[in-house]
């Protein structure tokens, strides 16, 4: 049984919404004339993100999901990164925008990048709501952040706590009583 623990806001709801508008300008501004930009979430995590993100984003897009995990029901990377479900339609050629719910120790998007840059597609980018420098293991940036946070154990908002919590609306962080 898990230890228990309660939730405390640490991102709201607004907060999130009105940096997604931010993002979306610089987005358009990078991939403006663009014939299709595929964006790709990665899942389960990015599911939220990417719902949001796309509505703001006022650009002609296709939406592809990719599953990756690592972490399974642990709080720990197991540095391990599977991929469970692929893209379905090709990228070759293409504009490509990969959502990421949270960049920790890197090794997540690190494998993803890796993986679809050898499809060669035109032009890879990659969005992370938020991104937790003081983790990460491999030297990566995603080219868009929206929150740069501390090292706290974060849930809400597609992000999940042993697959708990990704229906919250807003970032909170856990804390054990
Ligand atoms: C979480 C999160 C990111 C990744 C970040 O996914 O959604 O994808 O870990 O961690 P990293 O930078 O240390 O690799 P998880 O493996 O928990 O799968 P999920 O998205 O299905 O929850
Ligand atoms: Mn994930
Ligand atoms: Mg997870």
């Amino acid at each position: 049984a898990q230890r228990p623990y309660v939730i405390d806001e640490m991102i709201s709801a607004k907060a999130i919404a009105a940096r997604i508008e931010d993002l979306c300008r610089e987005i358009h501004d990078e991939f403006d004339g663009t014939d299709k930009l595929i964006v790709v979430g990665l899942l389960r995590g990015s599911f939220v993100f990417i719902a949001d993100l796309v509505r703001e984003l006022d650009l002609p897009i296709e939406v592809d999901f990719l599953e990756a995990s690592s972490y399974g029901d642990a709080m720990e990377s197991s540095r391990e990164v599977r991929i469970l479900k692929d893209l379905r339609g090709a990228i070759e050629g293409r504009d490509v925008l990969v959502v990421e719910d949270i960049v920790d120790t890197g090794h997540t998007l690190h494998h993803v990048t890796n993986l679809l840059r050898s499809r060669e597609p035109k032009r890879l980018k990659s969005i992370a709501l938020l991104d937790k420098p003081t983790r990460r293991e491999v030297d990566l940036k995603a080219d868009w952040t929206g929150f740069e946070i501390p090292d706290e154990f974060v849930v809400g908002y597609g992000i999940d706590f042993a697959q708990r919590n990704r229906n919250l609306p807003f970032i909170g962080k856990v804390r054990f009583t």
